[in-house]
């Protein structure tokens, strides 16, 4: 192969906008067609200039580019890093490509390193996004509208827009930021240019009840700063209504946590029948068509958000699916999200979940290292007032969920699975058991996996009697030990 020779006369191309992949693909192509070494490109983003792309040689004619597809798909995604460099970078590894088709699989290459710490960095981007994009509700001529402002740190809105359609597909919303906006008007999505943060209204109702339902799930027993601020960055602390109680709770969370020892579990709070109304989820129309082949537990989460494999979807809020390291060495399946749950989309957070918290501490289980999830994904409720009443599911709606945990279980390989409870224990273990009989037992599934049973968390928490409940708690902590033990 002959590189052309073009140390005088470098190419020059201009790329329509940050994002323009269709552009960066057809020039690249022309150019590794034609042998140009990357170091005679130069690439800038310039709308006005983008038409001169055209001054760039042909590509021979029948020449055939031959790239992996991956490279391709995860080009599209580097190509949304901010660092002005990507585009050189993504059309050096290509020009490599075609003398080292093994290029990529060479983790120790420079090259390969930055492709794949770009990667990274859009999709963590993307995932805050996801996390931390809050709406205001405006009224417009046209009715109700939801705006967010939202600073990312690379060029992911265009990415990250059909995420939001699928997600908030009833509702009409704009998402603004520095670069680009997004705007969803219930049939057409657009994106358009950048706007400012004093474009985006400043406050509304539904900031009170995010504040109160923030209060309310923060267990200061289980306070991390530094864990926090890694899941949730100071930089988007400004724009989150909740953000601004963060300060004063972890001030006081000593203390708080002292009072929540001190005080009686708690009920679900009048406000979140109201939260649930404004955190809707819509559930992904295409969820039917998947496969069910994840490579990854963050893909089958992923895909579980627009689960409908029975109805309880449709009261919830949302999915809560399991959580924690992919590679845990123990994976803790409990009944089903209850109330403070299923509006915070994660097991274990309320009352129940911080019995269990308190005596996986006390056993020396560290919670932060174990995958903790449900046999069921969805609340399962009766309204009564304005609470919801847990309701225990029934066989076919474990039945169904059971493909979630099966994906769970396939792709976290954990070494122990602690079934908490007689629906967790159906679940896994495809029969009713009388848990109370065989609590502290493993049985050994056919397909080899343990599973330790004990009770439910929630039991301890219903006996009126407090000697009787220590007793009980004396009981679970006992069998966490042992869980313990089998660990390592
Ligand atoms: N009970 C459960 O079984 N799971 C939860 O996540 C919360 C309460």
């Amino acid at each position: 192969m002959q590189t052309m020779q073009l140390a005088f006369s470098p190419f020059n191309v201009a790329l329509a906008s940050e994002t323009d992949f269709a552009g960066w693909r057809n020039a690249a192509r022309k150019l590794a067609l034609n042998d140009i070494a990357p170091q005679a490109v130069t690439w800038v983003v310039d709308a006005s200039a983008a038409k001169e792309e055209e001054t760039l040689p042909e590509a021979p004619e029948k020449a055939h580019l031959d790239v992996p597809r991956s490279f391709v798909s995860r080009a599209e995604a580097v190509i949304c890093h901010s660092d002005p460099e990507r585009f050189a970078l993504l059309y050096r590894l290509l020009w490599r490509l075609r003398r080292e088709p093994k290029l990529l699989e060479i983790a120790s290459d420079p090259d390969v390193r930055r492709f794949e710490a770009m990667e990274k960095a859009v999709g963590r981007d993307m995932h805050k996004m996801r996390a931390f994009v809050r709406f205001r509700r405006i009224e417009t001529s046209n009715g109700e509208h939801f705006v967010a402002w939202f600073e990312p740190s690379h060029f992911i809105v265009e990415r990250n827009a059909t995420f939001f359609v699928r997600r908030f597909t009833g509702m009409c919303w704009t998402i603004l930021t520095p670069y680009a906006s997004a705007s969803w008007n219930g049939e057409t999505l657009s994106i358009g240019p950048g706007a400012a943060k004093a474009d985006a209204p400043a406050e509304d109702a539904a900031e009170e009840l995010w504040q109160t339902y923030f209060q309310n799930i923060f267990n200061p027993a289980r306070l991390k700063v530094q864990a926090m601020q890694k899941e949730m960055p100071k930089k988007y602390w400004r724009n989150l209504p909740e953000a601004a109680l963060i300060p004063d709770l972890i001030a006081g969370a000593d203390e708080a946590a002292r009072e929540m020892i001190a005080r009686m579990p708690t009920q679900p709070a009048s406000h979140h029948t109201k939260a649930q109304a404004l955190h809707w989820q819509v559930p992904d129309a295409h969820a039917e068509n998947d496969d069910g082949n994840y490579h990854s537990l963050d893909a089958v989460r992923e895909a579980a958000k627009g689960c409908r494999r029975c109805p309880l979807w449709r009261d919830a809020t949302q999915t809560v699916f399991g959580d924690g390291p992919p590679d845990a060495e123990v994976m803790f399946v409990g009944e089903q999200p209850g109330d403070q749950e299923d509006i915070a989309g994660k097991a274990f957070v309320g009352p129940a979940g911080k019995v269990f918290d308190a005596i996986l501490d006390d056993a020396g289980i560290d919670r932060q290292k174990t995958y903790v999830t449900n046999a069921v994904k969805h609340f399962k409720f009766e309204p009564r007032g304005k609470r919801r009443i847990h309701s225990k599911p029934n066989t076919s709606e474990v039945q169904a969920c059971r493909w979630w945990l099966d994906k769970e279980l396939a792709l976290a390989k954990p070494r122990l699975v602690v079934a908490l409870g007689a629906t967790a224990a159906l679940s896994l273990l495809g029969k009713s058991i009388a848990i109370t009989k065989m609590r502290g037992e493993v049985v050994e599934r056919e397909d080899g996996l343990r599973v330790f049973l004990t009770i439910h968390p929630s039991f301890i928490l219903r006996i009126p009697d407090e000697a009787e409940k220590q007793a009980e708690r004396g009981r679970f902590l006992n069998d966490m030990r042992a869980v313990k033990r089998l660990m390592s």
